[in-house]
């Protein structure tokens, strides 16, 4: 007989060897490796349960278990190298451990299909990386929340349209960004929720014919229950699109942001400067300073779109249960967290560097008549109808362009005046939620304490 590590673990009822390309094209190792501590994390839990409900003997079980320690030891040391003949991650990691500890080594996958160990595996890597995303969206809100606490005062047009429409305070424009972002957190977390249940024990797909204790085993890998139905359990990857879409979305978000600080730090603008050390210059262009990071950020959005497309589409179409085609999820949604954890890195280490020209936004904040509302809400105050009093100032706005002078420079009420400025302006939309500088205080405080965890999220 052949030894067992020159032949597939599932060889035995082939007749010839697998053809080349097939093994080029199936395996996954050069991505799925990446789960090795994870997947043997849960193959140590899965191997004590077997013991535990004396499926295999203890000492097998120890022998098994320190064999596997060792294992991740030679992963984490880049030792064991890594062969397409062996496919994946749990064939590699299976194969040493025959090396290391001989037949024993078989008795691991006793009760256990790669089916369910690797939605297992997946859930297990997804948990953590979940958990790193909800970190660096907070530090992201962080760093937001110190800038708009530092440019409270600052004022800059709010636009719709793109359009002059009323001044604000730039930390409450900043405040905006830290809403969606909290949001996102809340995402995950609800994500992250559905995906805490473990489908170990639902074997290939229909179960399996051995005692196991699943109970014990979720709540051994710190899983809130075990999957409740072996089918279902093997063929989900609803947890990876749901952590794809909530990626979307925080790219989205991202991109929104950059696309602000690209256009506010174009010369036409100059309202902000980022640090030269998150720029790069021209090749040719001596004088340019380019905000390549927000423009990258803004184009790999597309691509984390992209992985979320790809995911739904590639499960659309499968019948029940586990299907080849699922391996496709991998570089997906690994690529999908790799791109989402730098650019959230990024812009948290970014943004403390920005430096704001408050004088130019507060100039501008003024420009194209920001506080005809202003205006028209003071008539309305004396008595005059909304409808009525938009009609007088648009009006007044149109002379006011004709005479090319600003609204306060025409005649108007003097105790209207004063109502006109962008600060007066600012402080008169003091309702919960507005830009007036004591709500904006406020909203800070508020955000600040639920990510510094003073209060819940
Ligand atoms: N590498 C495979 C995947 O990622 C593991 C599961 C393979 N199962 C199987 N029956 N071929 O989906």
């Amino acid at each position: 007989m052949e030894s067992i590590q020159n032949t597939k673990l599932w060889g035995a009822r082939f007749e010839q060897e697998t053809n080349q390309l097939v093994e080029q094209f199936t395996a996954s190792i050069h991505y799925d490796v990446r789960l090795f501590r994870h997947d043997i994390r849960a193959s140590i839990a899965h191997c004590r349960m077997l013991a535990r409900q004396q499926i295999i003997p203890q000492a097998d079980a120890e022998c098994i278990v320190t064999g596997l320690e060792q294992i991740r030891q030679e992963l984490e040391r880049g030792q064991l190298p890594l062969q397409v003949r062996l496919e994946d991650i749990h064939m590699h990691v299976e194969s040493r451990l025959h090396e290391l500890i001989g037949p024993v080594a078989g008795k691991l996958h006793t009760a256990r299909s790669r089916n369910d160990q690797v939605a297992t595996d997946l859930r297990l890597y997804m948990r953590d990386e979940i958990d790193q995303l909800i970190e660096l969206l907070n530090q992201c809100q962080l760093a937001l929340l110190d800038l708009a606490e530092r440019e409270v005062t600052t004022l800059l047009p709010g636009f719709t349209h793109l359009q002059i429409a009323q001044p604000v305070s730039l930390g409450h424009h900043l405040l905006a960004y830290v809403n969606m972002l909290a949001r996102d957190q809340q995402r995950l977390h609800d994500a992250k929720g559905r995906l805490n249940q473990m489908p170990l024990g639902s074997a290939a797909l229909a179960g399996t014919t051995f005692p196991v204790d699943r109970f014990w085993l979720a709540q051994e890998l710190g899983f809130a229950a075990p999957c409740a139905n072996s089918m279902d359990a093997v063929s989900d990857r609803d947890f990876v699109i749901e952590t794809a879409a909530a990626a979307a979305l925080i790219m989205t978000h991202l991109s929104r942001l950059s696309e602000e600080l690209i256009l506010w730090m174009s010369p036409p603008f100059a309202f902000i400067d980022l640090p030269d050390a998150f720029c790069t210059g021209s090749s040719i262009m001596p004088q340019k300073k380019n905000p390549d990071i927000p423009e990258l950020i803004r184009g790999k959005s597309g691509r984390v779109t992209g992985h979320l497309v790809a995911l739904l589409t590639l499960m659309k179409g499968l019948p029940l249960s586990y299907n080849r085609d699922m391996q496709e999820d991998k570089e997906a949604i690994f690529d999908t967290l790799d791109t989402v954890k730098g650019s959230l890195a990024l812009y948290a280490a970014m943004i403390p560097g920005i430096t704001v020209r408050s004088q130019r936004m507060a100039a501008m904040a003024g420009e194209g008549y920001a506080t005809a509302t202003d205006l028209a809400d003071a008539l309305v105050r004396q008595g005059t109808p909304f409808r009525e009093a938009h009609e007088i100032v648009g009006r007044l706005v149109r002379s006011a362009l004709e005479q090319q002078v600003t609204l306060d420079q025409l005649d108007i009420d003097e105790a209207i005046r004063p109502l006109l400025t962008t600060e007066a302006s600012v402080n008169a939309r003091d309702v919960y939620g507005g830009t007036a500088l004591r709500q904006v205080r406020e909203a800070i405080q508020t955000a600040r304490k639920r990510c510094t965890g003073k209060e819940p999220a």
